[in-house]
């Protein structure tokens, strides 16, 4: 189906498989990628899945809802296209998608 990189803040890249209808949270918690947490198993209430999505994709993935926004502002690292990673769902459409990690996870 394709896949998605993600890039540590040191610049280690993890691609991952995408797997339709998964959150990108447990893409990446079910892949080992070091700094998301994902603790609160995907609720939108823990903040530790905080990702930052390239501002050439963000016409394809759209922009952090409202209950995101009031979870992810919470990081002193948060930034425009900052997301939350349990709130963006798996699509073919992701293909090739890269997203960067904060230094720190709340
Ligand atoms: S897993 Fe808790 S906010 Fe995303």
């Amino acid at each position: 189906m394709g896949k998605i990189t993600f890039v540590e803040h040191d610049g280690t890249a993890h691609q991952v498989e995408l797997v339709d209808g998964e959150s990108l949270m447990a893409l990446a918690t079910g892949s080992g990628v070091p700094g998301i947490d994902g603790d609160c198993g995907g609720e939108a209430s823990c903040g530790t899945c905080h990702i930052i999505v390239d501002e050439e994709w963000i016409q394809t993935t759209g922009r952090r809802s409202e209950e995101e926004s009031a979870m992810v502002e919470m990081s002193p690292e948060c930034v425009p296209n900052s997301r939350l990673a349990c709130q963006l769902r798996a699509t073919e459409g992701l293909d090739g998608l890269t997203v960067r990690l904060p230094e720190f996870q709340m």
